[in-house]
């Protein structure tokens, strides 16, 4: 079943950035299949509605599919009219419902890390009460401050990466940064991670002009990155895919960010198809690569990279114009292969940017990101 209504223009689609409009027990999700050329949200009712939504790409990017999910939830869990079951019924529900969209993509660790933390709290409160309204209440909230922290924590991921960076690059006041997919307002709940790091170089003065890439074959970079520099009137470039090398090579690119989808204890980085392409190209014309990404985008139980499961979509987002969307291109009868996703080796990673600070690697292939996080959670007195 897809979302069951939408609407254009309306109150709630006022700012065109905004991925998700969410009111507690109302979520509108917007159509991002759409953009450029139509702001159109639609509304999200229950689990199925955000499944579904997740799926089809009305919403993505890591954190965005994350705290979609969740809210599709709470909206459910808060207009459900006939639950009379006892809390560990509402906790065994909330689970059900949790599996069942962490299935819809697998790549982003967003999506589990916030439905493993959900399920934590929901369990801790239904062992605590002896009414299932609490439990329902808990998701609810710990829901709704998913949301908020979201922003907050693309801030400071900003202010650490366009601080990094301009030292890296001895205070020049004229940096050009490429980047890759969307990892925006669009992508998150609002500010970005790797555009978060190039907005805050802009507000700083010193961005000369980001450039990002196409990204296909589903064109997150030409349709909704450029939109989304167009709309904060930075200096922008758009370039296909296979221009980037040459890019580097004419001098034009100072750095290249790139947000994550799953980073794994050694800093192995999932992120869109082309991203390690794009590493390989940095390196070898000695340009700085870096990771923008939450801590929630870390996922310490695996070793490395190769451990990833890499999504594969439909052969259609190759075989038709659009990403799929569009009329046929490509010649009947062919294979195809449509990985989502790419691996980028540690190795070839200058810096992860995170909301607690940069990760570094200290003379070896490898970040230690578990040291990192331990440490950060103790100055955070966590
Ligand atoms: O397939 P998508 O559009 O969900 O892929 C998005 C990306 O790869 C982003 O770079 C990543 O999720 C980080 S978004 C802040």
């Amino acid at each position: 079943m897809a979302p069951n209504s939408e609407f254009t223009d309306g109150a709630e689609a006022a700012n065109s950035l905004q991925s998700i409009c969410y009111k507690r027990g109302s979520l509108q999700l917007l159509d991002q299949r759409k953009l450029p050329l139509q702001t159109t949200y639609l509304d999200i009712r229950d689990s199925t509605d955000g499944w579904h939504a997740i799926k089809d790409m009305v919403v993505r990017g890591a954190p965005a599919i994350a705290i979609a999910a969740a809210l599709s939830l709470a909206v459910e869990v808060f207009n459900l009219e006939d639950f009379n079951g006892t809390p560990d019924e509402a906790f065994s529900f909330i689970v059900m419902k949790l599996e069942y969209l962490v299935s819809s993509r697998p790549t982003a660790v967003n999506l589990s890390d916030a439905a493993a933390k959900l399920k934590q709290i929901a369990s801790t409160v239904a062992a605590a009460t002896s009414d299932a309204k609490n439990v329902f209440e808990a998701f609810i909230e710990a829901s709704e401050i998913m949301l908020e922290d979201d922003v907050a924590s693309n801030k400071a991921i900003g202010t650490y990466g366009a601080s990094f960076i301009q030292h890296l690059l001895e205070n020049s006041k004229s940096i050009s940064m490429l980047t890759h997919c969307n990892t925006g307002s669009l992508a998150t709940a609002g500010y970005g991670t790797a555009l978060g790091v190039i907005r805050s170089l802009h507000t700083e003065g010193v961005l000369e002009r980001a450039y990002c890439t196409e990204t296909r074959p589903f064109n997150q970079g030409s349709r909704l990155t450029a939109f989304e520099l167009v709309h904060d009137n930075i200096p922008a470039t758009l370039v296909a895919d296979s221009a980037a090398a040459a890019l580097m090579k004419d001098g034009r690119v100072n750095a290249v960010i790139v947000g994550a989808d799953r980073v794994a204890a050694n800093g192995d980085t999932a992120n869109k198809i082309g991203t390690y392409s794009l590493a390989v190209s940095a390196k070898y014309h000695n340009i700085p690569f870096f990771v923008a990404a939450p801590l929630t985008s870390v996922d310490l139980s695996l070793s490395s990279g190769q451990e990833i499961i890499i999504e594969e979509r439909s052969p259609k987002e190759l075989l038709h114009s659009q990403g799929g969307l569009g009329e046929q291109v490509a010649a009947s009868g062919i294979s195809v292969w449509n990985p989502a996703f790419d691996v980028t080796p540690a190795n070839l990673i200058a810096g992860i940017i995170t909301e607690k600070g940069v990760i570094t690697k200290k003379g070896t292939d490898a970040f230690d990101i578990k040291g990192f996080v331990q440490k950060a959670a103790l100055q955070s007195g966590a």
